[in-house]
């Protein structure tokens, strides 16, 4: 027993001992979603944006930054949020709102609601000195500033595009440090909804001065004769102040961890402060393709040694597979010809609006695979990354697309750090630089910008091609870059254009755009709802589904087709406006229930035996009148019955559907598909009875404790004999006991004003009119009853020989030092709506001080992390004082005052609306509730309350 306790220690020491002192990771990658506070600020009056600009010089010299941006800006009261963050969709509908993009209340018309200030503090290690260390955005809705420790770093127009600031030299090593950020999401990029705030993840790299670049390295693969040629292109960034000499080891490793190639190269070098390139290959044998069946991803190890020491140490992540896009043949992945089955997305979620928690991009990938999706354009802008990382990982092919055209520095910025993010990811298969430019779409200026940026991305990417989608053909844009997007066949002559341009690629960028809301079959368009049988959205201008898909089917040469749109988004409420909040374009409604069209798509684009009807059978008052029934099936005929008794088999034409007139009476149709002449799927749709049961059911009931991960739950009710009732719109209430957290509720209905995402919020009244009062008689035990403390807290105390804190006086002039003092400020009568209540939050600037509010002492209790006082509106006057007594500071009334952040640091008022409860109606039979981990292990448990009906609970393993 001694003896191994012996040798343990030995071990141990050894392993000490080899360690150099300080060791740590050669890089690291911090996750800094968690703890963030958020208040929102003002799109142009400086005092409702806490005072930011109102300093002196706030923007002329380094390390100014004023109110939030300011270190020692008190942000009490604020709100704690965890990133991904959209605070758009915590806001209500308004008709003031621009419907394009969801009609919230945000954008010019709500100045109050469209700046939203993000705070948290870092710690950042004495041993750190020496390292570099950079924040990153994913991205942020959108023109964004960034300030550390009140010093500007720069801002960031675009809502898409991730930014980075290397903050090494504005650090406090060994100390607290203060990240900032500004969002104004007052104007609009695109005409769709795009939230607004931080929501994509935040990182804090740190690295050696001698690191991998960002977004380093580029991995190239090609396959010949059984093997992969892999070239490894490298960007070494050496922040050092003298040049270095380096080597660099390159090893691929399979799924195990092994080393399955690797190469080392010796003697290379990069100056000071400069970044040097190098390109090695490295040969793999027999390797495994990335394929839309087996998604097989290896990752390089890249490792920098300086001196025989590791310095760095990066992974990227890449699939081997190739891609072409033929002019005759369309499409091939690895030589086997596909068509793409794509369709195009925002990047908006029932609930979550376009915060998605990391989960939910595999969820929705998964969702469009079930019906047969196989491409997924990013539409029209770059996506978060861990889309990309998720269509790796699920087999899903990518057009990943630029915002706006053009060739100015700030744009062609955006184009070059979509491609040098993004160019790893086996899933990309095409660069889109633009959609439908009208300004210049037809113009030979078009051509050019397309061609000008199909050489741009040429540079950063010679592997892939480039692709413009045109709402116009023959001319412009269509002519600049590799592969032709169509938008809409309707619109162009694509056979024509094929013959005169027999060498370019093509494919239908959008096509479809049909109207359809899930779960509807008769208009009904004063509550904004549009039956969902396939059909021409926009007459003469785009096709319907099936329409779309047969003319590509038809044409060999047609890469494939990515429909408009996979998922329904927020905004583009096409062709209601408001009271409608959101599109109906899509494959499935807002929340991913597939519409009927997503099941026509099913039978075609999928492998396994299926059949679908449509409309469902609970039509009262309709008895005897005939019913559209349509059937989609990928069988070879299919057979209806209406209560057993056959309406006939009809023989199903490929890529078609079925058809039968139904004359309605409740009961039971049933399809039933065979191939040549053998069942092979069968379904029905049956009149159900009124709700009798709620049901819930997860797509996973365990989930990792790790903040993060997440459950999409769906919620239906169904009749006493369990059947789903297809047009039910019972209430909702949903809870949750234990860790986990309810972060989103939806239900697909385009013209529903429920709130998506309940939130608290908080308005700010700044505390105003400061002055204060040295206390001549005063000791520390009668302060606070002294006589002339009483009359200085009087509320209607006369202030005139009181003093103006702020006020700079020559160090002669200061008042006489006295053991105690006063400082006073006032706040107007805080107007409270029903429900809405206010606290006052105090600075703690010595803790023996005293706190009166209108001259009555109060106890600050804490709140929200910082100390403050629930203010009973009873004893509110229109015109309110704020007293501290407190010992005089050793520096006097004039090291009181911070002149970076104001006043705002004794006091504010915060008048908090509540969050309303998570609550929402069922949409013909469905609503989704998205839970997230909030990092705690246990058991959670959601339940659904509906009025008359037993409330329904479903569990959750958190560890
Ligand atoms: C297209 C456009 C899309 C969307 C769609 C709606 O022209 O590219 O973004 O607006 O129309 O039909």
């Amino acid at each position: 027993m001694w003896h191994s306790f012996k040798r343990a220690l030995l071990a141990l020491s050894l392993f000490a001992w080899l360690l150099p002192a300080g060791a740590q990771a050669p890089r690291e990658r911090i996750n800094l979603d968690r703890d963030w506070r958020f208040a929102h600020g003002h799109a142009h009056d400086a005092r409702q944006d806490f005072g930011h600009g109102l300093r002196a010089f706030f923007f002329a010299k380094a390390g100014y930054g004023d109110g939030p941006a300011a270190p020692g800006f008190k942000d009490a009261g604020w709100r704690r949020l965890d990133l991904p963050h959209d605070w758009a969709v915590e806001l209500p509908f308004d008709a003031r709102g621009d419907t394009n993009h969801g009609s919230k209340a945000i954008g010019r018309a709500f100045p109050e609601n469209s700046v939203g200030w993000y705070r948290k503090t870092i710690e950042i290690p004495a041993s750190d000195r020496g390292r570099r260390i950079a924040l990153e955005f994913d991205g942020a809705y959108r023109d964004s500033v960034v300030w550390v420790n009140g010093h500007y770093l720069g801002r960031e127009p675009s809502g898409y595009s991730g930014f980075r600031h290397d903050i090494t030299d504005y650090l406090d090593y060994g100390g607290t440090n203060t990240i900032a950020v500004r969002v104004d999401a007052t104007m609009e990029e695109g005409w769709f909804y795009e939230g607004a705030g931080i929501y994509r993840h935040v990182w804090l790299t740190k690295t050696a001065p001698l690191h991998v670049a960002q977004w380093g390295t580029f991995v190239k693969t090609a396959v010949a004769d059984g093997r992969a040629a892999i070239e490894v292109d490298l960007s070494v960034r050496n922040d050092a102040r003298q040049a270095a000499r380096f080597t660099v080891e390159h090893r691929i490793l399979g799924p195990d961890g092994g080393t399955l190639a690797h190469t080392r190269a010796a003697g290379l070098a990069a100056g000071a402060s400069a970044t040097a390139a190098s390109r090695q290959r490295l040969v793999l044998a027999k390797p495994r393709l990335w394929s839309l069946d087996d998604p097989h991803l290896y990752v390089l190890r890249t490792t920098l040694l300086q001196d025989g020491r590791t310095v760095d140490s990066y992974e990227t992540r890449f699939g081997i597979r190739t891609v072409s896009f033929d002019p005759d043949k369309g499409f091939s992945l690895n030589g086997k010809r596909i068509k793409l089955q794509g369709t195009n997305n925002h990047q908006d979620h029932a609930g979550v609006g376009v915060a998605l928690p990391d989960g939910l991009q595999d969820w929705r990938l998964k969702q469009l695979k079930s019906f047969g999706v196989n491409a997924y354009r990013t539409a029209h802008h770059p996506p978060t990354p861990e889309l990309l990382d998720a269509a790796d990982r699920l087999g899903m092919l990518v057009i990943d697309e630029h915002r706006m055209m053009g060739t100015s520095p700030e744009i062609v910025s955006q184009l070059e750090r979509l491609v040098r993010r993004d160019r790893n990811h086996p899933s990309v298969i095409l660069w889109s630089v633009g959609n439908e430019e009208w300004a210049l779409e037809g113009k030979p200026l078009g051509t050019h910008l397309a061609r000008e940026m199909h050489a741009i991305v040429k540079r950063l990417d010679p592997t892939r091609r480039t692709s413009v989608a045109t709402s116009s053909s023959g001319r412009g844009t269509s002519l600049g870059a590799d592969v032709i997007g169509f938008n809409y066949g309707a619109q162009h002559d694509v056979d024509a254009f094929h013959r005169a341009h027999p060498g370019k690629p093509a494919t239908m960028s959008e096509e479809g755009s049909t109207l359809t809301t899930r779960g509807i079959y008769l208009d009904d368009r004063a509550r904004v709802h549009l039956n969902a049988y396939d059909r021409q959205g926009r007459p003469g201008n785009s096709l319907s589904i099936e329409e779309g898909w047969r003319r590509v089917q038809e044409r060999d040469w047609m890469s494939g087709m990515f429909i408009w749109t996979g998922f329904d988004y927020r905004g583009e409420t096409t062709p209601f406006g408001w009271p409608a909040i959101s599109s109906q374009f899509g494959m499935t409604d807002t929340t991913g229930v597939l519409k009927d069209t997503a099941y026509y798509l099913k039978a075609w684009w999928r492998p396994e035996a299926m059949v679908h009807i449509l409309p469902h059978w609970n039509w009262p008052g309709r008895e005897g009148q005939p019913v559209d029934v349509r059937v989609y099936s990928n069988g070879d005929e299919v057979e209806l019955l209406q209560d057993g008794r056959s309406l006939g088999r009809q023989p199903m034409p490929r890529d078609s559907h079925l058809r039968w007139s139904v004359p309605y009476a409740p009961g039971r149709l049933e399809a039933v598909a065979y191939r040549r002449g053998v069942r092979i799927a069968d379904t029905a749709v049956a009149t159900t009875g009124t709700p009798a049961t709620v049901h819930l059911s997860g797509d996973t009931e365990r989930l990792a404790a790790d903040g993060r991960a997440i459950a999409v739950v769906w919620v239906n009710v169904r009749d006493r004999e369990g059947r789903l009732v297809p047009t039910a719109s019972d209430r909702m209430d949903f809870a949750v006991t234990g860790p986990p957290r309810i972060i989103g509720v939806g239900n697909g209905d385009p013209g529903s004003h429920e709130a998506d995402r309940p939130a608290e919020r908080h308005a700010f009244i700044p505390l105003s009119g400061w002055r204060t009062l040295a206390l001549e008689g005063a000791d520390a035990a009668s302060a606070p009853a002294a006589p002339d403390v009483v009359s200085a807290l009087a509320p209607d105390a006369d202030l005139a020989r009181w003093r103006d804190p702020a006020q700079w006086l020559p160090p002669e002039r200061q008042p006489a030092r006295t053991p105690y003092l006063v400082l006073r400020g006032q706040f107007d009568r805080p107007r409270l709506a029903p429900g809405q209540g206010a606290r006052l939050f105090v600075d703690q600037l010595d803790p023996g001080q005293q706190v009166h509010v209108n001259g009555v002492p109060v106890k600050p209790e804490i709140v929200d992390g910082s100390p403050a006082v629930l203010l009973d509106p009873a004893l509110l006057r229109d015109r309110n004082s704020v007293a501290y007594v407190l010992p005089t500071p050793p520096d006097g009334v004039a090291g009181m005052f911070d002149r970076s952040a104001g006043t705002s640091r004794w006091g504010s008022v915060r008048v908090t609306t509540p969050a309303a409860p998570w609550r929402r109606s069922l949409f013909n039979g469905w609503a989704q509730v998205i839970v997230q981990s909030t990092g705690e292990p246990g058991t959670g448990t959601l339940t659904a309350t509906a009025p008359g009906l037993p409330p329904a609970t479903l569990q959750l393993d958190v560890r």
